[in-house]
């Protein structure tokens, strides 16, 4: 049975929420500024907190602006098209814990002249590696890792590998079979698992691209651009033009691109979620509490301007930040009304194919899923409605 931080996923892309963080931004920003004006700080009296940090091991990349895709991250997000998340695999506490493990069945319906051929493979690294500030991720763990990236690859598919449901680092409680590592190295182990992931990936496919958070959030938003600036500049030793993916914070929100702080490299991407109208896509969802009432429809007027008010934000912020943006995670979970859901897949994909957004469906074969595990057949409605024409 799979549970999840409830309280906070029912703030997640919580309209209301993002509508008051965009009016209030500007206010504490200007409050911000003048209270630096009237209290400016004198390095003499006030010197800098020298307190040796265990993060002084990973510093952030020196600042300064981020330069633009290069031409090789732009010719990766060109190739995503229309992609589909291996979720509730690796990513549950342990694999399985979430009824679902990644099977030969599942990676052979991948890659050229399939349905799809971009592969996002979520993975829960932090309960697979020592509770300390090494967090030596577990040999038989990572050999599982190896064989599933290594089977997408030799097919031919771009795969996204991230690092998935690290509870503590956002500030939630950690799932049931999840253990808990104390407060003092919650931080560092993010960079001490990519400093492993990456160098044990070194050589893959420029088809397999890391992406640094899944959904940032909570805690970890007032330090995520210091943390992602850490997390590249740490890949980039081992991995010196491997593409990497950053988001912006409120999981992923479209809303807070603004906020982001593009780590000044090259070969980079961004990435969004869409759950909106999130009535409509988390309808009976039993992970967000209170559960929300089955029965809502889609797709009203006001409902299609919720979608593609963030995949406009998208766009523009990636065209302002000289990055191209995928849509990483959108969907309806299976609780909704059939006939609605249909209607939202299709609207949505269109939606996100007429502003030339790549994106990856979330998920596979379970809650959200388009493959019936029963029949080992697609779900042919969904499935059109999303890869057919
Ligand atoms: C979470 C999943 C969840 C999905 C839809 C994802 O970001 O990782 O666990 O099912 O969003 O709510």
């Amino acid at each position: 049975m799979r549970s999840h931080s409830f309280a906070l996923f029912f703030e997640r892309r919580f309209s209301k929420s993002a509508l008051m963080a965009l009016v209030f931004a500007p206010l504490l920003l200007s409050c911000g500024s003048t209270s630096s004006v009237e209290v400016a700080p004198n390095p003499v009296s006030n010197p800098p907190a020298t307190t040796p940090s265990l993060l002084d091991a990973y510093p952030p990349l020196p600042a300064g602006p981020a330069p633009g895709a290069s031409p090789e991250a732009r010719a990766i997000a060109s190739k995503i098209g229309r992609g589909i998340n291996f979720g509730n695999m690796l990513e549950a506490p342990n694999e399985g814990d979430w009824g679902l493990r990644v099977e030969d069945r599942f990676i052979d319906l991948v890659g050229p002249g399939k349905f799809s051929s971009s592969v996002r493979l979520p993975v829960r690294w932090s309960n697979h590696a020592t509770p300390d500030a090494n967090a030596t991720i577990d040999a038989q763990f990572f050999a599982r890792v190896d064989s599933v990236v290594d089977r997408l690859l030799a097919r031919g598919v771009i795969v996204v590998l991230n690092m998935h449901h690290y509870r503590q680092l956002d500030g939630d409680n950690p799932d049931d079979k999840e253990r808990a590592v104390p407060a003092e190295v919650v931080d560092v182990r993010l960079l001490a698992m990519w400093k492993q992931i990456a160098e044990r990936y070194a050589n893959r496919s420029p088809n397999l691209l890391f992406e640094i958070y899944n959904e940032p959030h909570g805690r970890l938003e007032p330090k995520w651009n210091d943390m992602a600036s850490r997390a590249v500049r740490l890949i980039r030793k081992s991995n010196p033009t491997r593409v990497l993916i950053v988001g912006p914070t409120f999981y992923n929100s479209a809303t807070k691109l603004s906020e982001l702080v593009v780590p000044p490299d090259p070969h980079l991407l961004l990435t969004v979620h869409n759950y909106d109208p999130f009535d409509f896509t988390h309808q009976g969802a039993e992970w967000v509490v209170p559960v929300k009432p089955t029965g809502v429809t889609c797709c009203s007027d006001s409902q299609k301007q919720a979608i593609v008010r963030n995949l406009d934000l998208a766009v523009s912020a990636a065209k302002q930040l000289n990055y191209p943006v995928f849509v990483g995670e959108f969907g309806a979970y299976s609780k909704a009304p059939d006939a609605s859901r249909a209607a939202y897949l299709r609207f949505i994909r269109d939606s996100m194919e007429a502003r030339a957004l790549p994106w990856f469906y979330w998920e596979l074969a379970s809650g959200f899923g388009i493959f019936d595990l029963a029949t080992n057949q697609f779900r042919s409605q969904l499935f059109d409605e999303l890869y057919g024409r």
